[in-house]
């Protein structure tokens, strides 16, 4: 057991090498999900760009109008100082750390913060060109005793090439049962740091719901 894991809380991992596949969507509707469900819980952003702190920040300015808007807090953190980050997970009943698509470049942090968490998710476009780099990484991932699970995001059963990389990334590794369609409206909450998950009537919300209950049980919380 590493070090991490010795404590209460609980850390999911959103990693993939590959920029645009959804992993601060991802991170986002966890982190209401979780507020939603009256779990503390933290964002830590490590991604250099930040999206997920940005859309916390406007989430705060929009919880100050409207503070019916449950509380999500993330901070900023360095892969540089993964240690610290880590530290600061410490105590917190569930922490969603989000990354930058440059695996490559920061190999030992990624695979510390994978070891340290309870759960690693790895979004997946299914497209050639996600699937090239996903399925390496989840199988590099594997061979290091990690179980990393794979959620096809964008999905749209209605195409051929869906069926055939969905088919690709099992092969490599473990696919979540409940996939995120392709959503249009999916970045307009977004703009006021809100998301699908935070209007009860949206289109669209199951599958983040099933998303959220499927993690639930896999971290058990
Ligand atoms: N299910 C979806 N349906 C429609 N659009 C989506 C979906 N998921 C993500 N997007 C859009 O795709 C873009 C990239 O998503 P996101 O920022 O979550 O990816 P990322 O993996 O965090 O990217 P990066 O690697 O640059 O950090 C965003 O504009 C987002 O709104
Ligand atoms: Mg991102």
């Amino acid at each position: 057991m590493t070090q991490a894991k010795t404590h209460a809380g609980k850390i999911i991992l959103i990693t993939s090498p590959k920029g645009g596949s959804g992993k601060s969507v991802l991170s986002r509707h966890l982190l209401v999900s979780a507020a939603q469900a009256g779990i503390a819980a933290l964002g830590l952003d490590f991604d250099r760009q930040q999206t997920l702190h940005k859309w916390a920040q406007r989430r705060a300015r929009t919880r100050e109008a409207f503070s019916d808007f449950a509380n999500t807090p993330v901070e900023p953190a360095s892969l540089l100082d993964w240690r610290a980050a880590l530290r600061r997970a410490e105590g917190v009943p569930l922490t969603v750390l989000d990354t930058p698509p440059s695996v490559e470049d920061h190999l030992p942090a990624i695979h510390a913060l994978a070891e340290a968490a309870d759960l690693v998710l790895v979004p997946a476009v299914c497209t050639q060109d996600d699937v090239e780099s996903v399925a390496p990484w989840v199988r590099a991932l594997t061979a290091r005793g990690l179980k990393p699970t794979v959620v096809l995001n964008r999905a749209n059963r209605r195409t051929s090439s869906f069926g055939r990389m969905r088919g690709l990334l099992i092969k490599a590794g473990a696919v979540c049962p409940t996939e995120i369609p392709q959503l249009e409206d999916i970045h307009v909450p977004s703009m006021k740091g809100l998301t699908l998950l935070d209007y009860s009537k949206s289109r669209g919300i199951a599958p983040f719901e099933e998303l959220w209950a499927f993690v639930r049980r896999e971290v058990a919380l």
